[in-house]
């Protein structure tokens, strides 16, 4: 069951992230504590308390940097050849292989004259997949699909073959390619790729390609967690049901199939709402979000869409819900959540992204959701962490 966590600093209690049930049942809603604190760590002030310190050890951080199980050449090495697995899965998700392999283990000869390969570079690529487990090789040069290649057929039910498309596709693939740039100047590095921001960049009809790749992937992104969050939380209670930047719908269906009494608008920009196929308890409506949002409703959900932007571009975003929504309705944000601790966390990968990909987009600590809330006319009343480990419900009301 997801359980709600109260916003908190450095000194606060690590939400427990319990394993994945089958079926999530409603996130039990408990009240936000006031002030997220970001408090800085205390030091001892004089002799005694440090002594105090010392008699007492600091309990194990349950999210510290993780011990290197490997000699530290050996670190570097596995840090400089991840991008050849990145590369390697985007050519296997590209060529269709783990379609290909849906129907049995294939011999490299024969898998390469189902994809158009070429025979022994598609070998050697294999090899290097299937030796860290992202596909099998039951016999030396026979590849087969295991649960993880699975996951790139496209008839998957939580297919990432369109999420990993666009990683390795030429939207992502040149941004990150000049992160130095970016580090150097804070400007993204879709920037230095294409002269321009990612989402204009995407809207040239030159990049249609990259842009049906885009919405693929968000499409494949949401099919894991659409039933999750519609599960997750009382959608029943609302009589109008927003998604701002809602992509193709895959999120809102699910969402107004929880929702008897409502009716879901669909709203993104004019080209993608109109690519969605919807059942009639859904409208179309496209827009640009920094101009104005549908009225008068009483749920605005974004899913994936805050952590896109700077502080000032949301507030844009969030004021033009504010000013419209009803008095009693939920902004709900469906993000992932970026801890305040050191230690491992696919925040942490996801942030960097945005710093290549966007023009000021980061994922978010409590307390920077809560301070950009407040700067909008709203407030924040709670974050649930799902049972995926990676989305959190992040609900605000009007203030
Ligand atoms: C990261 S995607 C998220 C899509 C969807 N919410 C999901 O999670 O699958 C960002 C979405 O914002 C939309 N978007 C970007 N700029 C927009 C704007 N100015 N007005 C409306 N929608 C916009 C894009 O078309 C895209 O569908």
């Amino acid at each position: 069951m997801a359980k709600k966590q109260s916003a908190r600093g450095k000194g606060g209690k690590k939400p427990a992230r319990k394993p994945a049930k089958k079926t999530a049942k409603k996130a039990p809603r408990k009240k936000l504590a006031k002030k997220p604190a970001r408090k800085p760590a205390k030091k001892p002030s004089n002799a005694k308390s440090a002594k105090k310190t010392a008699r007492k050890p600091a309990p194990r951080r349950p999210e510290g940097p993780p011990s290197p199980q490997l000699p530290p050449e050996a670190m570097i090495m596995q840090g400089l050849f991840g991008f050849m697995m990145t590369k390697g899965l985007g050519v296997a998700a590209d060529l269709g292989i783990a379609d290909a392999l849906k129907g049995g283990p294939l011999y490299y000869t024969d898998l390469a004259s189902v994809v158009g390969a070429d025979q022994r570079a598609l070998h050697r690529v294999m090899r290097m997949l299937a030796g860290h487990g992202l596909f099998d090789e039951p016999k030396p040069g026979t590849f087969a699909n295991n649960a993880v290649s699975d996951l790139l057929r496209v008839d998957h039910p939580h297919s990432m073959a369109g999420m990993t498309k666009m990683i390795c596709g030429e939207s992502h693939w040149q941004p990150w390619g000049r992160l130095e740039h970016t580090v150097r100047t804070g400007k993204s590095g879709a920037f230095h790729a294409f002269g321009e921001e990612i989402f204009t960049w995407f809207q040239k009809p030159q990049n249609k390609s990259e842009w049906d790749v885009f919405n693929d992937a968000m499409t494949s992104m949401s099919l894991g967690q659409a039933p999750l969050i519609a599960q997750s939380y009382d959608f029943a209670k609302f009589r109008r049901v927003v998604d701002v930047g809602g992509g193709h719908g895959h999120l809102l269906k699910h969402v107004v199939a929880q929702a008897p009494n409502a009716t879901g608008v669909l709203f993104d920009m004019p080209d993608v709402v109109a690519g969605a196929d919807l059942p009639p308890n859904i409208v179309r409506d496209g827009g640009d979000f920094f101009a104005r949002v549908p009225e008068g409703a009483d749920c605005y959900m974004l899913k994936a869409i805050i952590h896109d932007w700077s502080d000032d571009h949301c507030r844009k975003i969030l004021g033009n819900i504010a000013r419209v929504m009803d008095p009693s309705g939920r902004v709900l944000l469906f993000e992932t959540v970026m801890p305040d601790e050191p230690g491992p966390h696919p925040a942490k990968f996801a942030d960097v992204n945005m710093l290549a990909m966007t023009d000021g987009g980061c994922e978010r600590t409590p307390a920077e959701f809560a301070e950009l809330f407040a700067s909008a006319g709203l407030q924040l009343v709670g974050i649930t962490p799902l049972p995926d480990g990676w989305t959190n419900i992040v609900e605000a009301r009007k203030v």
